[in-house]
């Protein structure tokens, strides 16, 4: 399994969380992760007068993922305004399973966990495959 600097990872999702823009929950978010060739990438979230449009935390890290070269995640970490970990929501966790190599990592509120444990028996890339052939 990958060695996953977790304080290191942590420290760069409050960094990514002071950037958020939150100005109708006040809810700041940041995340981080770490991608299979060494890259870390981190996200926040971006809120909207149309409430319903926000991006979460997650939605920019993997946007940054994708810009900066894409390649799979290895380990993730996401944090509150108050540095406190953060489970990224239902639909974050698709957006993470998409973009995870496989035994990917989280930083929970109930210790480290593998993607297939927070998101079991997902629907992802895979199903679409065995789908066509
Ligand atoms: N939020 C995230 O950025 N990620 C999550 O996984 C949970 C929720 C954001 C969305 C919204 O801007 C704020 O937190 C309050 O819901």
């Amino acid at each position: 399994m990958t060695d996953v600097d977790w304080d290191g990872l942590r420290a760069i999702a409050k960094e990514a969380n002071a950037k958020a823009y939150a100005p109708y929950s006040n809810f700041p978010v940041g995340a981080a992760a770490m991608v299979e060739d060494g890259r870390v990438v981190s996200g926040c979230n971006v809120e909207n007068a149309s409430y319903g449009v926000g991006l979460c935390a997650e939605c920019t890290l993997v946007s940054s993922l994708v810009m900066t070269g894409g390649g799979k995640l290895v380990a993730f970490t996401c944090v509150d305004g108050h540095g406190n970990i953060l489970m990224p929501c239902g639909r974050c966790r698709q957006l993470l399973y998409e973009h995870s190599a496989p035994g990917m990592v989280l930083e929970t509120v109930s210790g480290i966990k593998t993607i297939d444990e927070v998101l079991p028996d997902a629907f992802g890339p895979r199903t679409l495959e065995e789908y066509r052939a």
